[in-house]
């Protein structure tokens, strides 16, 4: 691995503290997208079968030159493959997509409730990685009820849950259920998509303190949270921006600052009724 801090998972598991997202990348943008980060030094790539860009992911990671072993290849079940055998077929249909031997961590990507499919899709998940074709397996989107609800019927807790996680949706209640259980909070839309959130003035005057961009300031504020984000970004400098955050620290105040914002909201779908297919 490179020297990126690490995080060890509760099945014991280490993974890199900051990944990259590939999501809205089609193949050939992934390919391209996913070869130059391993370059700038990145180990872990974030991808799902819907994102539609697992061959690109693949041949990306294949190009690098780093060795596969080095990568920390996630992606994750979507949700018209919820179901036992379906799930089964689906990470076979990802890993010959990704062209690679095992996948190292791989989420349901969404609880889909209404369906009530996930608990005999955790326990393929859990097949998966009895027979060793996976690593590590995890959640994304789930809520405590889930959560408890995987643990009630399996006795098996995911390793991570991927919520949508930025400072105008802190999640301060989930987060803490997560460190009680030993689970990562991963954080999806970490930079808030690159919205507004950027030229908040408060984030601004701390990136001039630092001599650093707004958008490492954020990335900060979720490594020193203690949770992993997978911020998404083609554009090398970005690239190199975004993974360059471990050579300062914010205080307690300015961690403060970062995430208050008087009313937290969403960007993206509710988990109890958003249904992905
Ligand atoms: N599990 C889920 O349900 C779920 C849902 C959504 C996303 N995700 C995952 O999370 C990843 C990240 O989320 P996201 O793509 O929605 O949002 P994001 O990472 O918060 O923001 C990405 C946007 O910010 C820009 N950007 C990147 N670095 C920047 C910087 N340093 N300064 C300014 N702008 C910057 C990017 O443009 P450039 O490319 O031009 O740099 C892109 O437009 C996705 O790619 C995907 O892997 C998961």
């Amino acid at each position: 691995m490179s020297d990126i801090p690490t995080y060890t998972l509760n099945d014991g598991m280490v993974i890199p503290a900051l990944g990259l997202g590939t999501w809205p990348m089609d193949d050939a943008l992934a390919e391209q997208a996913v070869r130059g980060a391993l370059g700038l030094g990145y180990r872990l790539v974030d991808t799902a079968a819907n994102y539609g860009n697992e061959t690109g992911v693949g041949r990306g990671i294949a190009g690098s030159g780093v060795p596969r072993e080095d990568v920390v290849v996630t992606t994750k079940l979507p949700g018209r493959h919820h179901g036992y055998e379906e799930t089964l077929a689906s990470f076979e249909e990802s890993r010959r997509r990704l062209g690679v031997e095992y996948v190292d961590l791989y989420l349901i990507h969404w609880p889909n409730p209404r369906v009530d499919k996930y608990v005999d899709s955790w326990r393929a998940m859990i097949k998966l990685r009895e027979d060793g074709l996976v690593r590590s397996i995890g959640v994304s989107n789930f809520t405590p009820e889930h959560i408890r609800r995987l643990e009630k019927e399996t006795g098996v807790l995911p390793s991570v849950n991927q919520i949508e996680l930025h400072p105008l949706f802190p999640q301060p209640e989930l987060r803490r259920f997560h460190a009680d259980r030993g689970i990562v909070t991963e954080s999806w839309s970490p930079l808030g998509q690159g919205s507004h959130l950027l030229d908040d003035p408060r984030i601004a005057d701390l990136a001039r303190t630092y001599g650093v961009s707004p958008g490492q300031v954020v990335l900060r504020w979720h490594v020193q949270l203690g949770a992993l984000p997978v911020p998404k970004s083609a554009d090398p400098e970005r690239q190199r921006d975004n993974l360059d955050v471990f050579g300062f620290e914010l205080d307690a105040e300015e961690m403060a600052a970062v995430g208050h914002h008087s009313s937290p909201r969403r960007l993206g779908g509710d988990p109890e009724v958003h249904e992905e297919f």
